[in-house]
């Protein structure tokens, strides 16, 4: 398999008052290049805190305890993200170059106080050896593609002029204007209104189609997940529990928390079954226990305990 990510063993601490919280634990996972890889997983799990290991954006108190991101660029020779030294010029080149992130609050991202042209050309003129006309001209026409009309008078506009959703769709052209490698969206239509959501998850699909960059997306949402990932890493309480296929996770959850998740989902849940909450279907069980990861015959990895290993499992 072509990985534009590898993450191995990834283990981010916080120092806080009240002690050490591990945020991460032993992460690791692949993002197939040019495909949708979604992390899945309730709030705190440790979703953000892994997105942001790949951009190295862990400030303190927290801190990348152990692990390695190996980055392999389509040119260039492929190097690891966590072992960079905080003045290594590939820093730069990563954050919003080789890489760029969608957050969830698009007013992360934009500055109040400069128009959209602007923020959008400036992004541009940040990354890549252009002239500003050029840089302009290309934010237009990148603005246009994420589905921003009149145009002409919009560039001129400041982020308060425009609604949420608009507000995002100029974050992710923000994003794509550097053509980056990897897209890394974290949880990117939650908090916009719900038909909203769906236009902008659409966005993101048929951009991804076009422009065939690999994409991170983090979300809570299993049914989020079906509608646009080829494979997903399920994390809880960060830790990565099971990883695989859309169509095989979906189709066949091997781990008692994501079948709890996909119960979760009314679309999802099968005829006459009871939905059930996560907390019902995981109840007390301990799935915290680092059980190793197990590797299935169709692929697939799971975190398993002892008396739950799987036999007899149809596959696809
Ligand atoms: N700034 C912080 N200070 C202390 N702990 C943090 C901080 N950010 C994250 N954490 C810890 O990391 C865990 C995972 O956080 P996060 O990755 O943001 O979860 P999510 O899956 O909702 O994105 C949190 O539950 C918390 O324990
Ligand atoms: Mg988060």
């Amino acid at each position: 398999m072509d990985n534009i990510l590898q993450v191995r063993d990834l283990a981010v601490d916080f120092t806080t008052d009240i002690g050490i919280t591990k945020a991460l634990n032993g992460v690791s996972f692949d993002v197939p290049r040019g495909q949708v890889t979604a992390i899945v997983g309730e709030s705190g799990s440790g979703k953000s805190v892994t997105a942001n290991c790949v951009m190295r954006l862990i400030q303190p108190p927290g801190r990348i305890v152990s692990g390695s991101i190996q980055f392999s660029p389509s040119q260039g020779s492929p190097f690891d993200i966590v072992s960079l030294a905080d003045k290594d010029p590939r820093l730069h080149e990563l954050r919003g170059g080789l890489i760029s992130m969608v957050f969830q609050e698009p007013m992360t991202a934009l500055s109040p106080v400069y128009t959209i042209g602007n923020q959008v050309a400036e992004a541009i003129l940040c990354h890549r050896d252009v002239g500003k006309a050029v840089a302009w001209q290309e934010a237009t026409e990148m603005l246009i593609r994420v589905g921003i009309e009149d145009i002409e008078r919009r560039m001129f506009m400041y982020p308060f002029e425009f609604s949420g959703g608009m507000r995002q769709r100029v974050v992710i052209a923000m994003a794509l204007v550097c053509n980056p490698e990897v897209l890394i969206c974290d949880e990117p239509t939650t908090a916009l209104d719900v038909t909203i959501q769906a236009e902008v998850l659409t966005l993101i699909r048929d951009l991804q189609h076009e422009l065939g960059n690999s994409v991170l997306f983090i979300t809570h949402d299993l049914g989020v997940v079906a509608q646009l990932a080829d494979y997903v890493v399920v994390m809880y309480q960060g830790r990565v529990l099971e990883i695989g296929t859309v169509r095989q996770v979906l189709k066949t959850p091997m781990h008692p928390y994501t079948q709890g998740l996909l119960q979760a989902i009314p679309g999802l849940a099968r005829a006459g079954e009871r939905l059930a909450t996560i907390e019902s279907v995981v109840g007390d069980a301990d799935i915290t226990t680092p059980y190793p990861l197990v590797k299935l015959a169709d692929g697939r990895q799971v975190s398993l305990p002892p008396q739950s290993t799987p036999g007899g499992q149809e596959s696809e």
